[in-house]
């Protein structure tokens, strides 16, 4: 991807700013984000005196697209993204993720924009009976209101692409660790073993077992399908492997040169992290290898760079 007009929707947030940083020596990116992240503009700053860069503070929402132009590509992070308080408030996700999602492609509909690639997720399989699972494993039954809202928005996309000519890159992503993180487990151990370094809360019993892609791995491979993409298509990111949460705590715990922590499970409903937690992700990748992607980090070693990573970050 080069010499592109790029909108990258999230970009402050944690996949979207890495996705930023790869593509921003060649391209001109601009960045819709409502900075409604925990870390708001901490990994986008540098970018601020970048001739290639443009940040828009905005709500998707609410955000009037025609003050755009020269949109060639759009990659979309922006989303409700953490999983665990759908059962709590469905609605965000129906907003944040399906209304946005409508009204980019409306926008790309009224512009003749061509390009999409998107951040689905392992959620829309629910509790696949399969694994690992492919990606035309079926039928969907998410078990989250943000696994639907993901299923919700594949779905538009392919329709528009249909309707419209749009070449949509849909991407399931895995469970997905490293620099610049907001949220997810790896994050949450750190933040609770500096506030307590004796003892752990983990979500759920610890055996839930999900494969885990860094992401370097992530962005590079969504950029490298997308070129190979004729059309609209479907593809899982993820690993050959899986890492349980158990042994996420204790690379956690030896990453920042502890001992002796006393883990306290919460158990949870059938040992799961929250409700709408799916136990045990793991997706099949043949097609991504097939199409001669290779990543650089097992699911375990991604773990373990993202731990390293984000300590180093929670420190400064
Ligand atoms: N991190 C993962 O493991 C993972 C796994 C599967 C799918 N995904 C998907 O990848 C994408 C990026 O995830 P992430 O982990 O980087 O999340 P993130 O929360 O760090 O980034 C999302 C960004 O979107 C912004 N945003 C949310 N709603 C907005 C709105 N209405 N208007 C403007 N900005 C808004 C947030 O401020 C944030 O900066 C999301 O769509 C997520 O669902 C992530």
């Amino acid at each position: 991807m080069e010499n592109k007009n790029i909108l990258i929707t999230g970009g402050a947030g944690f996949i979207g700013s890495n996705m930023v940083e790869k593509l921003i020596d060649s391209n001109n990116i601009t960045v819709i984000d409502n900075l409604n992240n925990h870390v708001g503009d901490r990994f986008i700053k540098k970018f601020y005196n970048n001739k290639n860069f443009n940040f828009i503070n905005s709500d998707l929402l609410s955000y009037d697209f025609n003050k755009l132009n020269d949109v060639d590509i759009i990659i979309h992070f922006s989303a409700n993204s953490d999983v665990r308080y759908g059962s709590g408030d469905p609605e965000k996700d129906f907003k944040n993720n399906v209304m946005v999602t409508q009204d980019i492609l409306e926008y790309m509909r009224k512009k003749d924009i061509k390009e999409i690639l998107f951040a689905s997720s392992s959620t829309v399989y629910g509790e696949a009976g399969i694994m690992p699972t492919p990606e035309d494993y079926g039928p969907y039954m998410p078990i989250s209101s943000y696994g639907a809202s993901k299923m919700a928005n594949e779905g538009f996309i392919t329709a528009y692409s249909h309707y419209y000519g749009i070449k949509g890159s849909i991407f399931r992503f895995a469970n997905i660790v490293g620099k610049n993180s907001t949220h997810g487990v790896i994050y949450d151990f750190i933040n609770k073993l500096m506030k307590n370094s004796e003892e752990l809360e983990i979500l759920g019993d610890g055996t839930q077992e999900k494969s885990y892609m860094h992401v370097s791995d992530c962005v590079n491979s969504m950029i490298f399908i997308h070129e190979k993409f004729k059309k609209t298509d479907i593809i899982n990111l993820g690993n050959d492997n899986t890492t349980s949460v158990r042994k996420i705590a204790d690379y956690v715990v030896k990453g920042m040169n502890l001992k002796d922590i006393k883990y306290n499970f919460t158990g949870g409903i059938d040992g799961r992290g929250w409700k709408g937690d799916v136990k045990k992700t793991y997706l099949a990748i043949n097609k991504l290898k097939k199409l001669g992607w290779k990543s650089k980090y097992t699911s375990d070693q991604s773990v373990e760079v993202a731990v390293k990573e984000t300590i180093e970050q929670l420190k400064n």
